[in-house]
This record gives structure tokens, sequence and C-alpha cells, in this order.
């Protein structure tokens, strides 16, 4: 248990310190990356779900780094976002992979919107 926290802060910080001069929507979206790291710690060790992280909805408002092109699904990719994500907060479904679904609602996004991050996001997905 004690090195689930330890890892927990950990990404906490590298958080914070990644997250100067950047748009809100690339915020969030660390955020949202800290949150699936930490959601996977927690399944491996079999400890409890984090609290729903209802500051994600800010997602549809958030604006964007100048210039960066969204595309024109961006409101579904959102939507699928959203409903795996309080699909998993249902105690009825298989946690492994229903999290596994929400992971890839992040990539399918990505791979039309910010291929960037893809690889560091799925090495998120449980085997
Ligand atoms: C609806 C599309 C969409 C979804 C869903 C989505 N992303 Fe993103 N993501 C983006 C866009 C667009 C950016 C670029 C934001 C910017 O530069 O303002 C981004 C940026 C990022 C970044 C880079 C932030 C930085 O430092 O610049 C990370 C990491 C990231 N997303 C992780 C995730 C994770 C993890 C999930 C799922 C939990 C996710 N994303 C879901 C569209 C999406």
């Amino acid at each position: 248990m004690k090195s689930v926290v330890y890892g927990i802060l950990i990404i906490s910080f590298a958080t914070i310190l990644s997250s100067s001069d950047s748009s809100p929507l690339a915020k969030l979206m660390r955020q949202m990356l800290t949150f699936v790291k930490t959601e996977k710690l927690l399944i491996e060790k079999n400890a409890p779900r984090q609290k729903f992280p209802k500051q994600f909805a800010l997602i549809k408002t958030a604006k964007v780094t100048p210039g960066k092109k969204l595309s024109t699904d961006h409101a579904q990719y959102i939507q699928n976002f959203q409903t795996e994500l309080s699909t998993y907060y249902n105690k009825e479904v298989n946690r492994k992979e229903q999290f596994n679904k929400v992971v890839n609602t992040c990539i399918n996004c990505h791979q039309r919107e910010c291929p960037g991050p893809i690889q560091t996001i799925e090495q998120n997905i449980i085997k």
C-alpha cells in the first residue's frame, strides 16, 4: 500500500512541474494522464477507485493551444470518453477491461487530433 502512495506522489509532482505555460486544455490533459497512471497502479494493487474526476467535464470548454486544429468529430470523441469513464465507475463492470476502454477513448481522439502523446498514453493499457 505504501508503494502506491509514493507512486501517486511522484506522478503528482511530475504533473505540477510540467504544467507551466501551456493551454488550459493541455493542463487538463496532464491531469487526465495522472489520473490514468494512478488508476492503473490502483487496479494492479486491487485498491479502490479514485474519486470520480468531475473536473474532467472541463474538457468541453477548456481552451486549446492556439493554432491547434481539432477534428470535426471532436464532440463525439469527448462523448465517447465521458461515457466510458462513467461506465468505469459502475461497479458491475469488469474493472480492468473497462479501464482499457477508457484509455482507448483517449487514444482514438489523439490519433486524429494530437498524435504526440499516444505512446505515453498507450503504456497505461493493462495487458
Ligand atoms: C476529444 C479529444 C481528446 C481526448 C478524448 C483526449 N485527449 Fe488528450 N489531448 C487532446 C488535444 C486536442 C490535446 C492538445 C491540447 C493543447 O495543446 O491545447 C491533448 C493533449 C494531451 C496531452 C499533452 C498535454 C501537454 O503537455 O501538452 C496528454 C498527455 C494527453 N492529451 C493525455 C490524454 C489522456 C490520458 C486522455 C484520456 C484520459 C486524453 N488525453 C483524452 C485531445 C484529446
